[in-house]
Formats: C-alpha cells, sequence, structure tokens
C-alpha cells in the first residue's frame, strides 16, 4: 500500500483525504494507494515528518500552519518551492524529501481555458504567503501583477521582492479601481468564517476587501481561495454580477490534481475529485 496524507494543525476538516480518496477508487486504486488526515503540531514538523518516511509514506500534503516548514526540510525543491518559500506537496523517495508547490500550479490551472493568463492584467489582494505564491505563478504565467493590501508596505516589500507591481495610495475606505483588470484573486482572509462567529454584515467583506459590486462584472475572472460551507460574499457577488468566477473549492481540486500527477504519475479524474469536494464540504 502506498500511504499519503494531509498534515496540518488543525487538520480534522481537511477535504482533501475524501477529494484523493475518491479519485483512487474511481481508478481502480483504492488497493495500493491510502490518504489520510494526520495533525501534527508545529514544534513536532520535522521529527512527524521523519517519521512519516520510516513509516513507508509515498508523500504527503502540506497545509496550515506547515507549509515554511516543508519548504525548509526539504532535500530538493521545485522552482516554485525556491521562489515561493513555501511548499504544499512533499515526495519521499529514495531517503530524500521532494518539495513541490502546487497551490501556484493549481491556481495557473484553475483559470478558465479560454482566459490566457500571459498579458493579463491581474490584481492579487492580499501580501501573505497565499498572494507571494499567487503573485508569483500569476508572473511566471506571464501575467503583469499588482498587488494590493490593507497594510500597503506588505504589498510594496512582496512586489519588490518578486518583481511585481504595488498598488499604493488606496485609501483603506477607498475602493480600488477594477477596471483596467483581467483577473482579480483575493488572497486574504476576508471572508474566512470563524467558528461561533457571527456572518458579517452584508457588504461588510467587500467593503474590507475595497472592492464594489458593480464592478465584479464580464468579463473579469474572479479567483477567491477563500472556501467554506458556505459561498463568501465575494463569490456570491460576482455571481449575480456576471464576473467569472473560480472559487476556493476549484483551488482545492486543481493542487489536489497536481499532487496526484506528481504522486500517482496518472491523469487524475478531477470530475469526481471535483464531486467529492462539493459533496463533503
Ligand atoms: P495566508 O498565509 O493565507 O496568505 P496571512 O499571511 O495571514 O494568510 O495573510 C492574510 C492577508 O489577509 C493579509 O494580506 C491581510 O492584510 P494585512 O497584511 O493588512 O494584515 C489580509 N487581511 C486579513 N484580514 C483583513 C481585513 N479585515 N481586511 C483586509 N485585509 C485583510
Amino acid at each position: 500500500m502506498n500511504r499519503l496524507a494531509v498534515i496540518g494543525h488543525p487538520v480534522a476538516h481537511s477535504l482533501s483525504p475524501a477529494m484523493h480518496t475518491a479519485a483512487f477508487a474511481a481508478l481502480g486504486l483504492g488497493d495500493e494507494w491510502s490518504y489520510e488526515a494526520i495533525d501534527i503540531e508545529p514544534e513536532r514538523f520535522a521529527a512527524g515528518v521523519r517519521e512519516l518516511t520510516e513509516r513507508g509514506f509515498a508523500g504527503v500534503n502540506v497545509t496550515v500552519p506547515h507549509k515554511q516548514a516543508a519548504f525548509e526540510l526539504a532535500d530538493l525543491r521545485s522552482d516554485a518551492v525556491a521562489a515561493i518559500g513555501a511548499a504544499n506537496t512533499l515526495t519521499f523517495a529514495g531517503g530524500s524529501i521532494r518539495a513541490d508547490n502546487t497551490d501556484a500550479s493549481g491556481l495557473i490551472a484553475a483559470l478558465p481555458p479560454d482566459f490566457d493568463p500571459a498579458g493579463a492584467e491581474a490584481l492579487v489582494l492580499g501580501a501573505g504567503g497565499s498572494a507571494r505564491a499567487a503573485a508569483w505563478a500569476l508572473d511566471r504565467a506571464g501575467a503583469r501583477v499588482t498587488i494590493a493590501n490593507r497594510t500597503e508596505s506588505k504589498a510594496v516589500d512582496l512586489a519588490r521582492e518578486l518583481g511585481t507591481y504595488a498598488l499604493e495610495g488606496v485609501g483603506p475606505d477607498e475602493p480600488i479601481d477594477l477596471t483596467h483588470f483581467d483577473l482579480l484573486v483575493n488572497c486574504t482572509s476576508v471572508g474566512l468564517a470563524k467558528e461561533g462567529a457571527p456572518r458579517s454584515e452584508p457588504g461588510a467583506d467587500l467593503k474590507a476587501m475595497r472592492l464594489r459590486a458593480d464592478q465584479l462584472i464580464a468579463p473579469l475572472v474572479v479567483v477567491d481561495l477563500v472556501y467554506g460551507s458556505e459561498p463568501t460574499e465575494l463569490a456570491v457577488t460576482c455571481t449575480s454580477g456576471g464576473a467569472t468566477l473560480i472559487d476556493g473549492l476549484e483551488i482545492l481540486v486543481r493542487q489536489g490534481a497536481d499532487s496526484f500527477r506528481i504522486w500517482v504519475g496518472r491523469e487524475p479524474p478531477i470530475e469526481t475529485m471535483r464531486d467529492a469536494i462539493r459533496a463533503n464540504r
């Protein structure tokens, strides 16, 4: 049996086991491959991963808060991992740990088939780890990337480091003008439902992102990395306004599909993976 897992802290609610298990079953690989969720505390990350290699695991997906630690632990790093400084996919082979970042490749794979990122004007909202992966991936795919963030200085620093642009001089209560952008990627945590917390007031999430509902229209493509049991306000507004929406669940499917290709070496059943995610959300 080739064992795989997603490791995180917390990780119990991860949709990845259901998605990969369904994919193995669909390809008749259920007796050869398995995928589970394993909680590893940050202090035990390196020791925990070593243990998995010793127990014969084939690889792992790595999620919050371990993506940077995964970068550090790896013996071999893909270009994306080296540039982003974070990894979400580890492969154990021949005693070494290889790191890939399918958050980056998955974002590009999730774009609509008729949308060419090369030459597109892309706005990345946020300046944390996921914004870094998105901005790097889009820049690499040939887009002209602008980074906008609530704390402007972080956008400026990230843009300088990646060689992209930063949005400057737009105040906290001023909407960002989207008219010349082809693609918007939400990499902020706005819209992320916190357990036990009441839902935000209507309009509050868009306001925090400095977006105007009347600009979320065709032909704009919007990627929202945030997902939960309910659609986000950004997702709902795009759907009603006419912008093309790629939601966080689709991004999860695409990063999973790219990890699957790396480990299994076969074409993943994307439809099956998508259905499994949507059934378990
Ligand atoms: P990740 O690792 O997922 O990228 P992160 O590093 O915590 O997450 O980054 C969260 C991003 O969401 C940041 O860009 C943050 O903006 P600041 O740098 O100003 O903190 C952004 N963010 C979080 N809450 C926000 C809010 N209420 N309004 C606007 N931006 C917000």
